[in-house]
């Protein structure tokens, strides 16, 4: 048995993960006395603001829902699932409705900016982006594009959240086109694509104590 001392800091680091990969579970039933503070609100902003997406163009917004009635207006649109105003705080993904040329310039106007590149030469890149997005939008295929890059923030929000011991429930049991008339989404150029409850397990939750259903490895990972 090797003991702590001598482990190396990456075995901790795995063990680590593990162990807060397997504390998390969609959380049925929040403690809704907790409140995240407000650190923790802008760390897990600052999550989704890392999180990759094809070509880097960061199609979707994220509305992060605190203001209880407002809560409160949501949830009849979600199943009345009770994580909607028991959380703490309720994040919204939202994906963009269209992809523009104007969304693309946006980008590469930020490119340059942040890597004080000159825009000339960015053009065979800005050329294929603006294709893509051009191609896209004609397809009416923007809006669905735009949600699997959602689906990547969601990912990275659930194993951020767990590994700073913040519970979260992701949540597709909503109806989308409800959301966007309560929180104004369509106005906005946006769509909601995803939910994920934050804050803290009741202690009662039996969510909880429940085994992790997941099949065995063999079944879903194969090394070629
Ligand atoms: C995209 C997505 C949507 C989900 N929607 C809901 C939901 O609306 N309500 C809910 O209680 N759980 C929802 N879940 C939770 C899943 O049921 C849960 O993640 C799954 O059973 C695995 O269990 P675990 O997350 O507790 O490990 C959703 C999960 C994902 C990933």
């Amino acid at each position: 048995m090797q003991t702590e001392e001598a482990k190396t800091n990456q075995e901790l680091k795995t063990e680590f993960l593990f162990e807060q990969l397997n504390w998390r579970y969609a959380v049925k039933k929040f403690d809704s006395t907790r409140r995240l503070s407000e650190r923790q609100v802008q760390d897990l902003a600052e999550v989704l603001r890392l999180a990759p997406t094809s070509y880097g163009l960061q199609p979707f917004k994220f509305f992060i829902v605190t203001n209880q009635s407002v809560k409160e207006k949501l949830k009849p649109h979600a199943w009345n699932q009770p994580q909607i105003t028991d959380s703490s705080h309720l994040v919204v993904i939202a994906a963009k409705q269209d992809l523009t040329q104007d969304d693309v310039n946006h980008y590469f106007e930020r490119i340059v900016d942040v890597r004080k590149m000159p825009r000339e030469q960015l053009a065979d890149f800005e050329n294929t982006v603006k294709e893509f997005a051009k191609n896209l939008s004609s397809s009416g295929n923007a809006h669905n594009w735009a949600a699997r890059q959602c689906y990547i923030a969601l990912g990275f929000l659930l194993e951020a959240a767990a590994l700073l011991k913040i519970d979260a429930c992701p949540m597709e049991g909503f109806v989308p086109s409800g959301f966007d008339e309560v929180l104004k989404l369509n106005e906005q150029g946006y769509g909601a694509v995803v939910l994920c409850a934050l804050g803290f397990r009741a202690e009662d939750d039996a969510f909880g104590k429940m085994a992790k259903v997941r099949f065995p490895k063999h079944e879903i990972i194969e090394i070629i």
